[in-house]
């Protein structure tokens, strides 16, 4: 993934986490999801009082894109207010998987640090099958 197209999905990431909903546990993240057009979907977690209800930032950005048509993608990032960035939780690799099995993360923070993986890296042994067989 180039540098530039990096920075722009982390700034985007950045954003789109002042628009997070997290009264519960104060703990914000944004999402930036680049679709093979180039088009960015920015995605915040949205809590609520039924804790299990939540959705996660990444999850919210994936559906955007997906409601607005967009169904391959090449990279994703992350922004956490934490002291190392932080990974997808698990949920959201599978997610993510459904659409984009060699998709880029970011994950990165708002002290400036950022760590590139790939979703195969994230997700070694994937749900993965064909169910008419
Ligand atoms: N959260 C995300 O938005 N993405 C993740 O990958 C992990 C967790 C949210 C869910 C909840 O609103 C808050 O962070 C604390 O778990």
């Amino acid at each position: 993934m180039i540098e530039e197209t990096v920075r722009k999905l982390i700034e985007s990431a950045r954003a789109a986490r002042e628009s997070a909903y997290a009264p519960y546990s104060r703990f914000s993240v944004g999402a930036a999801l680049m679709a093979d057009d180039g088009d960015v979907y920015q995605g915040s977690n949205v809590e609520n009082l039924s804790f299990g209800l939540t959705v996660c930032a990444e999850r919210v950005a994936l559906f955007s894109a997906v409601a607005a048509g967009k169904r391959d993608f090449t990279g994703l990032a992350l922004v956490t207010d934490t002291p190392e960035p932080v990974t997808p939780c698990g949920a959201c690799r599978q997610v993510l998987h459904e659409f984009a099995p060699d998709l880029w993360v970011v994950s990165a923070n708002l002290r400036g640090q950022h760590k590139l993986f790939t979703l195969r890296e994230l997700l070694p042994y994937s749900f993965d099958t064909d169910l008419s067989k």
